[in-house]
């Protein structure tokens, strides 16, 4: 491994982002995440199913003099959750540090979700955290122990304008997934916590709505949604990640830490 900083929220540790490229030009949460991680002094290995998305985060990282190693692969694949394994193990020596950033939606309710979409959304946001998880664990659990967070939403939690069944159910899933693993890991070094972000302004976002013509008022309705009167950026959403990754939350684990500027709060039962 060369680069990287001795100094920083996650000096050192070994850290795999799952998803750490971006769908569209400009900051996805899984890139801001990457780049976060390597400028806290993590070692980033940048993993996403587009190689020249990966190749581009980790581009960055590396003129910012830290340290990146790039993996294409998919994760819904047989065997992927080996490959994240092994090539972390031999690329950086270990992991400390699993951010599983995936997840994909379909538009669509109860009535109008086919069930080919629905298994699709839970095999991405769900099944590949959960071999992921069982797969990795033991190399984390060797090391003594480490932290995983993993990238939910709002719509896990609260029920948007839109119906979007599938992309809520395997999101809430995903948040318990991780309050299982807090549990079962809590004596043997390992936290697991949820990141829930609300409206973000991502390239993710552009690529999955119906743009209409102006995407600027698709932005400003978006931000007049939210209390603060903005949308959220990948970086609201990497920094609420690294604090979670990092030893200062080291006695925070099961959490699911909204990322949305309020906006849970106008949602109705705010105590959950
Ligand atoms: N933007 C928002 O408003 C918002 C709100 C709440 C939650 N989220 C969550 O944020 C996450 C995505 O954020 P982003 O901005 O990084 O999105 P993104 O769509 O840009 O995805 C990041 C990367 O993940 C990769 N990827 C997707 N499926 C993969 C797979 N099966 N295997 C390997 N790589 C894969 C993509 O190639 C992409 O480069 C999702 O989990 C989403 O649910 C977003």
């Amino acid at each position: 491994m060369t680069g990287g900083s001795a100094k920083g929220r996650v000096a050192g540790k070994r850290v795999a982002v799952i998803g750490a490229g971006s769908v569209g030009p400009g900051w996805g949460n899984g890139k801001a995440a990457a780049v976060l991680f390597a400028r806290e002094g993590g070692h980033v290995l940048a993993v996403d199913r587009d190689l020249a998305a990966a190749e581009e985060t980790a581009a960055i990282i590396r003129d910012e003099g830290g340290s990146a190693q790039v993996l294409a692969v998919d994760l819904t694949a047989e065997g992927a959750a080996a490959t994240v394994r092994d090539t972390a193990a031999e690329r950086l020596g270990g992991l400390d540090i699993l951010h599983f950033n995936i997840g994909i939606s379909t538009r669509g309710g109860v009535e109008d979700t086919p069930m080919a979409d629905w298994r699709r959304v839970f095999e991405v946001n769900l099944d590949s955290a959960f071999v992921l998880t069982q797969t990795l664990l033991p190399l984390v659990e060797a090391d003594g122990g480490g932290a995983l967070v993993f990238v939910s939403t709002l719509a896990a939690q609260r029920n948007g304008p839109y119906p979007y069944v599938a992309y809520e159910a395997s999101k809430a899933a995903l948040c318990r997934l991780s309050r299982s693993i807090a549990v079962e890991y809590a004596a043997r070094g390992v936290r697991s916590n949820t990141v829930v972000p609300g409206l973000i302004d991502t390239p993710h976002v552009l690529a999955h709505v119906d743009k209409g013509p102006d995407v600027e008022a698709i932005r400003s309705g978006r931000a007049a949604m939210v209390p603060m009167k903005r949308q959220g950026t990948g970086w609201d959403v990497a920094n609420a990640a690294v604090f979670l990754a990092s030893d200062a939350a080291g006695f925070i684990t099961g959490v699911d830490l909204r990322v949305d500027g309020g906006m849970a709060l106008l949602m109705g039962n705010a105590s959950a």
